[in-house]
């Protein structure tokens, strides 16, 4: 039998300090990941200088239990990855520092990862499936895309939002509804109680062969619906019945999953895609999840879904992307800086 191949990855994109080691790119050994959620609540959003202190003093620790979970020492280790794009910069720098630190004391390879690529990745955690070439949609709290993928290293943009994202809109419509952050999770619980089709909520499909997204104007109708046309009226959600809320919750929820579901099979359709990919935060979503698979099942198109622990940022979907650029010999310098930006 030949050596598994193991990676460590690393992760401190946003607010979550994540170590991970992987075997073979799914394989997953350990996964650690600790959440700043109640660093950030108070502001309702993630603050990037709290966000980098906070993995300054998480990293060490999280790194020692991935190791400790996989039973490991640092010999083991085939090559350290590390997300170095896209994200806020003073978060990225942390987890980039410490993995060319770890690659040049250690002596192992450097590699980078594009954060919003192995999202991809994490569908195959666990569960290594021929699903390629596969049409994919990212939904996270910073994009949502459409690619086209031929293999995890090969993939071409079709589309993206124009404006927020709609893990934004789902954080932003809990803000206005007064609902704990993050806003997915808890707009996700209070839809529950709620009737989807109490409010038609605006769908915007854009251009009719468009695959772009615009969530702006779901979540500014959300916005009006609460606080009168144009904000001109009073706050009325601390009023709210909890019924009202939830149906407000169920309908919004109801609208971004329509658009989602319509713009991925649109796109499957147009590049004649047989297997369709989900990935990112809002993957974690049930309704998402179950709307995307009936319409897959309809079109005969097989629908691979992350985990929900995986959906969510860890590490062990760095390592699991690292694993297909260490193959094919992409490698980082241990000049490697944090970049903002990243499709
Ligand atoms: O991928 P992710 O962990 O971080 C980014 O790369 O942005 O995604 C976080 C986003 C947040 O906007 C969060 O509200 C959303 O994913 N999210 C959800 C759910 N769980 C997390 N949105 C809808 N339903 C959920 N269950
Ligand atoms: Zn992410």
């Amino acid at each position: 039998m030949t050596k598994p191949t193991i990676i460590l990855g690393l992760e401190s994109s946003c607010d979550e300090t994540a170590a991970a080691i992987v075997a073979d790119g799914h394989n997953v050994l350990s996964n650690v990941v600790a959440s700043q959620i109640k660093l950030h609540e108070k502001y309702g959003g993630v603050v990037p200088e709290i966000a980098a202190r906070a993995h300054l003093e998480h990293l060490l620790p999280v790194l020692e239990s991935a190791f400790e979970q996989a039973n490991l020492t640092r010999d083991d280790i085939d090559a350290v990855a590390v997300a170095n794009c896209p994200g806020l910069t003073p978060a990225l720098i942390v987890a980039v520092t410490a993995a060319k630190t770890l690659a040049w004391v250690w002596q192992k390879p450097l590699i980078a990862v594009n954060h919003v690529h192995s999202h991809l990745q994490s569908v195959l955690l666990e569960k290594p499936s021929e699903c390629f070439p596969a049409l994919a949609l990212i939904v996270s709290g910073g994009h949502t895309s459409l690619y086209h993928c031929a293999n995890p290293l090969e993939l071409k943009i079709l589309g993206r939002t124009i404006d927020d994202a709609a893990g934004e809109a789902f954080d932003k419509v809990a803000m206005i509804l007064n609902l704990p952050y993050p806003g997915g999770p808890s707009i996700e619980k209070c839809a529950n109680n709620g009737n989807p089709k109490a409010i038609r909520f605006p769908r915007s499909m854009l251009d009719k062969d468009s695959l772009d997204f615009s969530f702006s104007g779901i979540k500014t109708a959300v916005l009006y619906h609460c606080r009168g046309q144009n904000m001109l009226g009073e706050d009325r959600v601390p009023a709210m019945s909890d019924q009202e809320k939830a149906d407000i919750a169920a309908s919004f929820q109801a609208a971004v999953v329509d658009v989602l579901v319509k713009k991925t099979i649109r796109a499957a359709k147009q590049v004649s895609a047989k297997s369709v990919m989900l990935g990112g935060g809002v993957a974690a979503n049930t309704a998402l999840r179950n709307a995307l698979q009936q319409r897959c099942d309809q079109e005969s198109i097989q629908l691979f879904i992350a985990q929900k622990k995986y959906c969510t940022d860890n590490a062990a979907m760095i390592a699991g992307l690292a694993y297909h650029k260490l193959k094919a010999n992409l490698l980082a310098p241990l000049s490697l800086e944090p970049q903002a930006q990243g499709a």
